[in-house]
């Protein structure tokens, strides 16, 4: 099957790839870009692992097609930190130990970054009902969760 030519920008960099129309945007980002923070886990859309931002927009990377982001921006685990400082929830996740083995970890804080640009005083509610797409099988979620709350807090008073 003939690949199609993808312009895309990640994490703020122009990026072009070929891509086979089928192939998911998660392989494209792990196979053709380099970028293997976003896991896989179930390829299905249950996990979360492989969530990305689309255009801003938070999405299971497994459930988008690689050529789907022609023209868009995509932002991924590996833009999270900033030149050499980590981002708060990444400083918070290893100060809660938020994680054991690791696997759900990039998706989780992709997610947890967009409910706090939507939502930056999050109940714990809102935090677990927001995080409900993401699944881990290691942690029992509380520890991810006070992270989440403790990473909003800090960001917060920064901008107070
Ligand atoms: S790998 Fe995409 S949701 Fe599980
Ligand atoms: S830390 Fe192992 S699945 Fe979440």
């Amino acid at each position: 099957m003939s690949k199609i030519h993808v312009t895309t920008t990640i994490n703020g960099d122009p990026v072009e790839f070929l891509a086979d129309p089928r192939e998911t945007l998660l392989d494209c980002l792990r196979d053709k870009v380099g970028l293997t923070g976003s896991k896989e886990g179930c390829g299905t859309g249950d996990c979360g692992a492989c969530s990305v931002e689309l255009d801003g927009t938070l999405v299971c990377s497994c459930l988008v097609l690689g050529v789907e982001a022609d023209g868009k921006s995509v932002s991924t685990i590996e833009g999270m930190a900033s030149d050499n400082d980590l981002h708060p929830l990444q400083r918070k996740f290893i100060e809660h130990a938020a994680l054991q083995c690791g696997f759900c970890t990039p998706g989780i804080l992709v997610a947890a970054k967009k409910l706090l640009e939507v939502n930056p005083d999050p109940t714990e509610e809102e935090t677990r009902y927001w995080l409900a797409g993401n699944l881990c099988r290691c942690t029992g979620y509380d520890k991810i969760v006070r992270a989440v709350m403790d990473a909003a807090a800090e960001m917060r008073q920064e901008v107070a």
